[in-house]
């Protein structure tokens, strides 16, 4: 945040407000005390601090994957583009790929960086290929 600009400090405090905001959304499901999966993950907390981030700002955020779990997260062709372009590039070329497309009348600038799988994530998203998630 040392070298943030005014307008960049200014999304991130809205960042982490609309993070904070979906944590007490669902706090009483994470508190929900016997209950082993609680239908509450890193992923499903990122695509609603996502929605109320764009409600506050107008910037999308998504987290599309080509063998996505959720169809939320199905990829457009620009992210499709971006995700084989991942896959191809070497596992620790994580620089992100930028582009600016018309979108009707509005101009979009868009940012694109890569959530690589590690061990940990393979229970869920592992084999067998093409099983859907935990529900
Ligand atoms: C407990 C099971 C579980 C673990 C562990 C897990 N995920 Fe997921 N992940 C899911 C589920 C379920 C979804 C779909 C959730 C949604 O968007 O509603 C998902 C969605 C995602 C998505 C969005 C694309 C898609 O598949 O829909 C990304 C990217 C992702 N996970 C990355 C990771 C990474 C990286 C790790 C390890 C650091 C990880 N996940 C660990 C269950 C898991």
């Amino acid at each position: 945040m040392i070298d943030a600009t005014p307008t960049q400090k200014r999304l991130y405090e809205k960042l982490v407000w609309a993070g904070r905001q979906v944590i007490e959304n669902n706090q009483d499901r994470i508190n929900t005390m016997g209950v082993g999966w609680k239908n509450f993950l890193p992923a499903k907390w990122e695509r609603e601090m996502g929605q109320v981030f764009t409600a506050r700002t107008g910037i999308v955020i998504k987290q599309p994957g080509r063998a996505y779990r959720s169809p939320m997260n199905a990829p457009d062709e620009t992210e499709r583009a971006a995700l084989v372009y991942f896959v191809k590039a070497a596992r620790d070329d994580n620089r992100p790929r930028t582009t600016t497309e018309q979108w009707g009348k509005q101009a979009v600038y868009r940012h694109m960086e890569p959530i690589r799988l590690l061990s940990p994530c393979l229970p869920c998203h592992g084999k067998p290929k093409g099983a859907l998630d935990l529900r």
